[in-house]
């Protein structure tokens, strides 16, 4: 605000001190000068400063300079804003989607997530800019209005008020860059969302031999996007680049027909003013048009983190540090909307053994393990852990407790080492070790030319599915979880890997309550207990 007012006093000098150097200019003798020359000249005078044309220009220069250095303060200053802005959106969005539950993620397109942190975001701050621009030329306007205002109030008011109907046609345009700004986002959410599955599928479509295709698809569907884009903007522009010129031609019709000989010096403040004030008063029927382009940007945005409000993850009361007892289903209902999955599930996994699902694909095991670690919330019974509801524990707490491997688990894109130190920062190295050696994942990585530092994850060193698994389940266990989810931990996995995995659950078992869904006969085998899931209800297969 300080850099503001002084922009303006600043201006307002830069546009007086036209009227000494062009009376100098006319008469060098200044016999008859202005009535601001005059002060000026005194002014010099009184500091000892001999008034001419050097000293004259000198001041004219400078304060144009240093009006120009403010301006581009002022400009940072905006841009900062307008970063803050974007990375306060980002921080909020990323927010909302870790304190809501997993339902509100798992319903969000990935291609309007990416298309929001990427392009709307930046969009908001774009037109955040802008709104900071007009905000900061406002005073800047009243200074360049206010000094003709002051010499010449009729002609003055004569071009404000034709530039202000010259400027009101282009209002017109918000509601089109409204429109055309709703397409654009929309296209850009269905880009993104090809995008990230063409990247996550490439294996799948170098495969199929496809590639030349999904590349055409990605193209158009980029096509389209940018020619909305374009029409967009192009709107943008017309309000900035038609009202300034058309705004010049006004002003130079107006001044010319009451232009005054005798009184060329305080003219060439008034014409030197209004040509700084006119752009400006563009910038703001331009802004308008930039707010209306850039709202469905902001309503998307709004709109994610207005969902993710209502779908807020309720957190019980009771903190728990162990698992003391059996954990018991009782009565479980559940259903995805219209569909059943769960009818009236009971089953008891019992502490410290292991304990197997079981059951067609579709059939339910899946939703078993995420109501067990409440990512789901069942529509009725109790899921009883320590004795207590799950749904009345502090589930943060709780899930510190939990190891989960899902059924395609996910390496980061960095060292084995750090992708250990995931769940937990602070592991000595022979804590890493003793994790990976009872997920039988030690020697395999001990042969690697990097060891502990080989790179994994998507796109890492080409590691098999079995290792994967067992480096999976090895991150689950550093830090030494009270109960071990695994979800078909040996689907993809040869023999070999199936046998190394179960001697490492028969391990595990001893300190922990272990959970695994699968349809390999070799895990069933280390079974305490199966259960088989068929028709929404449990059905006891085996018992100890
Ligand atoms: N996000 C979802 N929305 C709607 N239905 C779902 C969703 N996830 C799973 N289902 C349905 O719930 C049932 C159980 O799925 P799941 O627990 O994944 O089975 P399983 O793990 O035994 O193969 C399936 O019939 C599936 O169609
Ligand atoms: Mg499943």
């Amino acid at each position: 605000m300080g850099l503001i007012v002084l922009e303006s006093v600043i201006i307002a000098f830069s546009v007086l001190s036209i009227i000494p150097f062009a009376d100098y200019l006319i008469d060098t003798d200044l016999n008859n000068p202005s009535k601001y020359t005059i002060l000026l000249t005194n002014f010099l005078i009184s500091i000892n400063i001999e008034a001419g044309y050097l000293v004259f220009a000198s001041i004219f220069v400078l304060s144009n300079l240093l009006r120009s250095f403010i301006n581009l303060l002022i400009k940072y200053r905006v841009l900062k804003i307008k970063f803050s802005i974007q990375k306060s959106f980002a921080n909020e969005i990323l927010n909302k989607i870790f304190i809501s539950k997993w339902t509100f993620f798992n319903s969000l397109s990935y291609g309007k997530i990416f298309n929001t942190f990427t392009k709307e975001i930046d969009f908001i701050g774009s037109a955040s800019r802008s709104i900071g621009d007009v905000f900061s030329s406002f005073i800047s306007i009243f200074t360049f209005i206010a000094i003709p205002i002051f010499i010449e109030p009729k002609m003055t008011l004569i071009i404000i008020i034709s530039c202000i109907f010259l400027g009101l046609p282009f209002l017109i345009l918000t509601k089109t860059s409204k429109k055309l700004g709703k397409e654009r986002t929309e296209a850009g959410n269905k880009y993104y969302a090809k995008l990230t599955e063409t990247i996550q599928s490439a294996k799948l479509i170098m495969g199929f031999g496809l590639g030349k295709k999904q590349t055409n698809i990605n193209f158009n569907l980029l096509d389209d996007y940018f020619s909305k884009d374009l029409k967009s903007q192009f709107v943008n522009l017309v309000s900035i680049y038609l009202f300034k010129p058309l705004a010049i031609i006004l002003l130079i019709m107006i001044f010319g027909s009451s232009f005054d000989l005798q009184n060329v010096p305080s003219y060439a403040a008034i014409f030197w003013s209004l040509y700084g004030a006119l752009p400006l008063l563009g910038h703001v029927f331009n802004t308008a048009v930039v707010i209306n382009n850039y709202q469905p940007s902001y309503n998307q945005i709004d709109e994610i983190i207005k969902r993710a409000d209502k779908y807020i993850e309720r957190n019980g009361e009771i903190k728990i540090s162990n698992i003391n007892d059996d954990i018991v289903f009782k009565n479980i209902k559940f259903s995805f909307e219209e569909k059943e999955v769960l009818k009236d599930l009971n089953l008891t996994i019992k502490k410290n053994k292991i304990t197997v699902l079981v059951g067609e694909s579709g059939s339910g095991k899946t939703t078993i393990m995420d109501l067990l670690m409440s990512l789901q919330k069942k529509d009725s019974g109790q899921i009883l852990i320590n004795g207590n509801d799950i749904e009345s524990l502090d589930l943060k707490e709780f899930r510190k407790l939990v190891g989960y491997v899902p059924q395609d688990p996910v390496l980061f894109f960095s060292s084995i080492k750090a992708n250990m130190m995931w769940p937990k920062e602070n592991l000595n190295s022979n804590e890493i070790q003793e994790a990976l050696k009872l997920a039988n994942a030690y020697d395999f990585i001990m042969q690697f030319p990097k060891k502990l530092e080989t790179l994994v994850g998507e796109k890492g060193t080409e590691i098999s599915g079995g290792q994967r698994q067992r480096i999976a389940l090895a991150r689950a266990i550093v830090r030494k979880p009270k109960l071990l989810i695994l979800d078909e931990p040996t689907s993809s996995v040869d023999l070999e890997t199936q046998k190394l995995i179960k001697d490492s659950l028969i391990k595990i078992s001893k300190f922990a309550t272990i959970v695994i869904t699968t349809h390999e006969k070799t895990t069933m085998e280390i079974a305490d207990e199966i259960f088989e899931i068929s028709q929404g209800k449990s059905n006891l297969l085996k018992s100890i």
